[in-house]
């Protein structure tokens, strides 16, 4: 196999030679039709569709996924009415159709054959949210890889992903798909992912194109409700969210998903300040946009479209290429440039990114897949390896109270208890739609690698995951007594994160806390594992547990990851990406906030009256767990932070070090951090902001020196006129283990 990494951001004046011989040749329907992504599935009726989710939950797998085609659809792909299809899990009927548009539309324009592939195909890997606490770039490139492979195995040329929505609300289900609060760790990630999507295999063709989505500042949504109202300054969406798409765009992706959300009153489907200001005039990006599902329709509730046709011409005006699924553009672009209202130079425009990124594909030489292919690629013992590493780089230890973990596999008796205990297709998280519950391993599962059929180990669910189903908490309570230690298995179901599943309490759902507090009530030390798409608010069971590992949607491999680390086979070394509230009230709460003019010293403590200042009455201001907190089993001990550049120049570069050591028992890795403040500024700067991290494995008892080296540029901010600038001035600089902590020191830009 020969990889290569792909870059789809570039114009090659070959291809749009080809381009331009093609757009001479093309009607206007056609060139529409280029614009047009097309749901492959007939319509089904939502009660229908009710049914077999509902069929499909009951036997614990994803729904079922009989592919019934659209009717229609077979002509419209040979009059070239249609540009791309998406979402058909099926290579037989992808060849089908791409035979259609190949040998029987009048140019042989290939589709492109877009799909979710989020997280892994069948290899199921971690939620994206975990796969970021790994701080593992070069891990993560590997883990979108090995998605590639298994997407072009199945026909799909073009993946949705990575997802790049800075995400400081939990109550948001979404920000299990992307990498958490922190826009310099998003744009790190947003690198490595568009690298490994796009990693082709050019000895065979194989291709995939990355399409980072969703643009932009969908993360920002009020009060953490899906698709909801945003309304945040330009400057903050400079700063914070629109360099993650920069970092991706930069990495070689060629294309973006535009979001569902408004912009200060504009729908970012029709917003011609993101996508023509930003996307081509700043960035003299040359990639294609791509709407959101139905997202052009959706401008009509929106309020700014009158009716679909409306809706279309503002998409097609405001610079939004190609259209998912809701058929303003098939039914009424072409009337609208008839009529006068779409200049013809527009849809051209277009077409001809739409094309661009086909022909860089290289979809007209390879438009067919090998249908054997995919039985060889799927599910590889090497994928299912790295799901594990990943799965276990991506967990994270919160508590380890009188050193609880890890636990001897050779003694004692252990009660598993909780209603994910024996999970697996709830293991697979948000959009996994091609994993099966069959190719994962539960907890149970994991540990049984350990503990055999011994019977050592107990097994009661105790209560369900939800409020629905019989409990037995009292079972629970037996099985503790019996045993020496509890492994309490909790949290959310896959489908309480992810897509439409906001949430506005964050505890354990059910009676999970019900069970905690009977558990609790038999002195037993309780190992807490939470599955979860999201951080949780939950400082009861914080307090309530010994030891705390956060296992998240861990996909087809975290049960045997969780058994490793309880077991100490791996060590943990997963930091968190977002914070964890201490309550839902104090949501936003992230690590890089604003002084504000009345700052509040510290944490924010309620202990002391301090009148007048930034803060709760009732709570203190920070979270329960800060971005960049992990534990491992072993300890690390910070010192000689040194300052090598103590005066920088502003094009110059930062260099920072301190030694990291070993001082517990056992090797392990630790994510060292660096963070900066910028005292004084023409705008005020946050607090703190991650500029680097480096993941550093050291024996027990050895130390190193990490060294930080970090171009004055990246210091810089949008400044007053909303041009990035680098001012001069005093900067504090830590060098720690997390976001609450670390080593202090100073530097001045000149
Ligand atoms: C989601 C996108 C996804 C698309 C296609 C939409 O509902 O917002 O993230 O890529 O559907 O499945």
């Amino acid at each position: 196999m020969k990889d290569e990494i792909c870059r789809y951001n570039q114009i090659d004046p070959a291809i749009e030679a080809r381009i331009d011989g093609l757009l001479s040749q093309m009607t206007l329907d056609e060139k529409v039709g280029q614009l047009v992504q097309m749901s492959p599935h007939a319509p089904i009726d939502p009660e229908e569709m009710m049914k077999r989710i509902k069929e499909a939950q009951e036997a614990g797998q994803p729904p079922q996924r009989v592919y019934h085609p659209r009717p229609g659809l077979d002509d419209m792909i040979r009059a070239g009415r249609v540009g791309s299809i998406l979402n058909l899990p099926d290579v037989h009927w992808i060849n089908h159709y791409q035979q259609l548009a190949v040998r029987e539309s009048r140019l042989g324009i290939p589709l492109i054959v877009g799909a979710d592939v989020i997280h892994g195909l069948r290899t199921v890997f971690p939620i994206p949210l975990a796969e970021s606490c790994t701080w593992d770039p070069p891990l993560l490139e590997r883990a979108a890889r090995v998605a590639a492979e298994e997407a072009s195995a199945c026909g799909i040329d073009w993946t949705f992903a990575p997802m790049v929505d800075i995400a400081r609300d939990p109550r948001w289900g979404r920000i299990a798909e992307g990498a958490g609060e922190d826009t310099t760790l998003g744009m790190a990630m947003a690198r490595a992912r568009v690298r490994g999507f796009q990693a082709g295999d050019l000895a065979s063709g194989r291709r995939v194109a990355a399409c980072p989505k969703h643009y932009v500042a969908y993360g920002a949504a009020q009060a953490g409700r899906d698709y909801h109202t945003v309304d945040i300054s330009e400057r903050t969406l400079r700063e914070v969210y629109l360099p993650p798409f920069k970092a991706a765009f930069d990495a070689g992706a060629g294309s973006v998903m535009s979001s569902f959300n408004e912009i200060g009153g504009v729908p970012a489907t029709a917003n011609a300040f993101t996508l023509r200001t930003v996307l081509r005039d700043e960035w003299q990006w040359p990639g294609m946009v791509l709407s959101d599902y139905d997202a052009v329709k959706e401008l009509i509730p929106h309020g700014i479209a009158a009716d679909l046709k409306d809706a279309a011409r503002l998409g097609i005006l405001a610079g939004l290429d190609m259209e998912m699924a809701s058929e303003a553009y098939t039914t009424h672009l072409a009337a609208l440039v008839r009529e006068g209202a779409v200049p013809e130079s527009v849809v051209d425009e277009a077409v001809r990114r739409v094309l661009r990124l086909k022909l860089q594909l290289g979809l007209f030489e390879h438009p067919y897949t090998d249908e054997a292919l995919a039985d060889q690629i799927l599910l590889r013992d090497d994928f299912r390896a790295l799901a594990l590493q990943v799965a276990c780089e991506s967990i994270v230890l919160l508590k380890n109270e009188g050193g609880l973990l890890p636990l001897s596999p050779g003694e004692g008796r252990i009660a598993v208890i909780g209603p994910l205990a024996d999970a697996r297709h709830d293991l697979l998280g948000c959009w996994a739609s091609n994993g099966r519950a069959e190719d994962v391993e539960s907890v149970l599962d994991g540990m049984a690698v350990y503990l055999g059929s011994s019977d050592r180990l107990a097994h009661v669910s105790g209560c369900p995951v939800k409020d629905e189903g019989p409990a037995d908490i009292p079972a629970a309570v037996a099985a503790a007594h019996e045993a020496d230690v509890v492994v309490l298995v909790v949290g959310e179901s896959a489908n309480m994160s992810g897509e439409a599943r906001s949430r506005s309490h964050l505890g354990l759902p059910g009676r999970q806390q019900e069970l905690l507090d009977a558990i609790a009530q038999t002195d037993k030390p309780i190992v807490g594992v939470l599955v979860t798409g999201r951080p949780l608010v939950i400082p009861r069971m914080a307090g309530q547990v010994d030891a705390l590992l956060v296992a998240w949607h861990g996909g087809i491999r975290a049960g045997r990851a969780v058994a490793d680390l309880l077991f100490g086979a791996a060590v943990p070394s997963g930091k968190l990406t977002a914070s964890w509230p201490r309550t839902e009230g104090q949501i936003p709460v992230y690590y890089a906030q604003k002084s504000t003019g009345r700052p509040m010293e510290g944490a924010g403590t309620t202990q002391f009256f301090e009148p007048f200042k930034s803060r709760y009455i009732d709570e203190p201001n920070d979270p329960l767990f800060s971005f960049g907190y992990g534990l491992s089993y072993t300890t690390f001990d910070y010192s000689d932070l040194e300052v090598h550049t103590p005066l920088v120049d502003a094009n110059g570069t930062l260099v920072v070090s301190a030694r990291v050591a070993n001082t517990g028992p056992r090797a392990g890795t630790e994510v060292v951090q660096l963070y900066v403040r910028d005292l004084v500024a023409s705008v005020t700067r946050p607090v703190k902001e991650l500029k680097g991290f480096q993941r550093v494995t050291l024996q027990a008892g050895e130390a190193q020196t990490v060294r930080f080296e970090l171009p004055a540029d990246q210091l810089g901010f949008p400044g007053l006129d909303m041009r990035r600038v680098v001012e001069p001035g005093a900067f504090q600089v830590w060098v720690g283990p997390d976001s609450a902590a670390g080593l202090e020191g100073h530097f001045e830009v000149q």
